[in-house]
């Protein structure tokens, strides 16, 4: 009896060790020295297809930088890179195999509000950090406590566009154009409506559209009755582009005002010169001076041949942020990574200083450009706090914290060409 029960209990510790051998040989959560497995997730072959690319190139150039110089506490980053086509369900889906099939360590992605939307409560469930380099709906990292992002919100993003029409454009009348299944255009629309008319401007006209449309005469043209100062279109590149073209068409002179759902090289090879004058609000600019923007810049240039955009840069912290971590946590466990994650303050990425408040987000400033033979050229950088008045609604001490923030040698949070207090003028 007594010696069944030792077999018995050896036969279990047996099973037990091989299953714990199971796990680290293909496993990239064990923490037994082998490689960190990390779950990428983006559009690589929809409407918003730049999106996950650009992601995809940010944070592989991390990583490749990362494994160069040794990899993280000794080991080796992996990859696997799912496409999700850009639907929310497709993101869900993929984010599943990520966590159950490949089981990654943790997640970067998506791009887009809506499909960060989806996928982001599987993370939360398998309790898998992920964090979104660059969506921006404030409802994304309210999912749970392993939801991450380094990017601003839309709270402030829209208040930013908004006081940019006030102050700098001059706008009294404003019209909407948005595309009203996209949580980042709601979003968008609702902060930049609650920021402009409670400075005393008016919206004239709201209208919407969906990503599968190709004609918005329609509402240009109803827009275009209104007379508007200025038109603000929180959407994506594929249909602003089109919607720049068409609103030239109609005669229609009043700016058009964007977000970051502009970015893309694409976005000029759509709307070409009837982009010039136009207004967006951005992350960060390939102009900054500043030596981390620089190197990062002319790296990606030759590593890719081309210009990298917000969401490259983007990624590429996201990436960044996650390695500095799991170097900190010591381990890729998985409460204690979310810890580690959670602690970021002051991290020097590409983007600028990147400190996460009490609700995960990343407090920065963002960047506002006047598009011009098919470039960006920079107008004005605001702060999320201070003069500019442009707060987020994140807690004071985080948004102090993040104004003083000193990063370690590579900040970029303050280009030389900076005007920081552009919006009280
Ligand atoms: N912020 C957008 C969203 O949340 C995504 C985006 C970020 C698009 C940066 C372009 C550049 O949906």
């Amino acid at each position: 009896m007594k010696r069944t029960l030792i077999t018995l209990g050896l036969a279990t510790l047996l099973a037990a060790s091989f299953a714990c051998e199971r796990r680290g040989g293909d496993n990239g959560t064990a923490d037994n020295g082998g490689p960190i497995k990390v779950g990428i997730y983006g559009d690589l072959s929809g409407q918003t297809s730049s999106f996950g690319q650009s992601t995809k190139n940010g944070a592989l150039m991390a990583i490749d930088e990362i494994n160069a110089a040794g990899g993280i506490n000794g080991r080796k980053v992996e990859y696997v890179m799912e496409d999700d086509q850009g639907q929310p369900q497709q993101a869900s889906t993929v984010v599943t195999k990520l966590i159950n099939q490949d089981k990654v360590a943790a997640i970067i992605g998506e791009v887009a509000s809506s499909n960060s939307l989806a996928a982001a409560p599987k993370a939360q469930e398998a309790k898998v950090p992920m964090i979104t380099p660059s969506s921006t709906n404030p409802k994304v990292t309210q999912v749970g406590d392993y939801i991450f992002r380094v990017c601003f919100t839309d709270d402030f993003q829209g208040a930013v566009a908004a006081k940019f029409a006030t102050n700098t454009l001059h706008a009294k009348k404003a019209a909407v154009l948005g595309d009203f299944n996209s949580d980042y255009s709601k979003g968008m629309t609702q902060y930049f409506v609650q920021e402009f008319t409670g400075a005393g401007g008016q919206i004239v006209a709201q209208q919407s559209y969906t990503q599968t449309d190709a004609d918005f005469k329609g509402q240009l043209t109803n827009i275009r009755a209104t007379s508007p100062d200025v038109i603000f279109v929180p959407g994506y590149y594929g249909q602003v582009g089109v919607i720049a073209k068409q609103a030239k068409e109609l005669g229609i002179t009043a700016p058009l005002l964007g977000g970051d759902g502009w970015d893309s090289p694409k976005l000029f090879e759509l709307g070409g010169a009837a982009l010039d004058g136009n207004y967006m609000v951005n992350h960060y600019s390939v102009d900054d001076p500043s030596p981390a923007v620089q190197k990062f810049v002319a790296a990606y240039k030759a590593k890719y041949g081309i210009v990298p955009d917000a969401i490259a840069a983007l990624g590429y912290d996201a990436m960044n942020v996650l390695a500095d971590a799991v170097k900190r946590a010591g381990t890729t466990d998985s409460a204690k990574l979310r810890d580690a994650i959670a602690a970021t303050k002051g991290f020097g990425g590409v983007t600028g200083s990147i400190s996460l408040n009490a609700s995960r987000d990343a407090v920065k400033p963002a960047v506002v450009f006047e598009l011009k033979d098919k470039k960006l050229v920079y107008k004005e950088t605001i702060q999320p706090s201070g003069g500019a008045g442009a707060a987020p609604a994140a807690s004071p001490a985080a948004a102090a914290s993040t104004a003083g923030a000193s990063s370690p040698g590579t900040n970029a949070n303050a280009p030389a060409n900076t005007n920081t207090n552009a919006a009280a003028k």
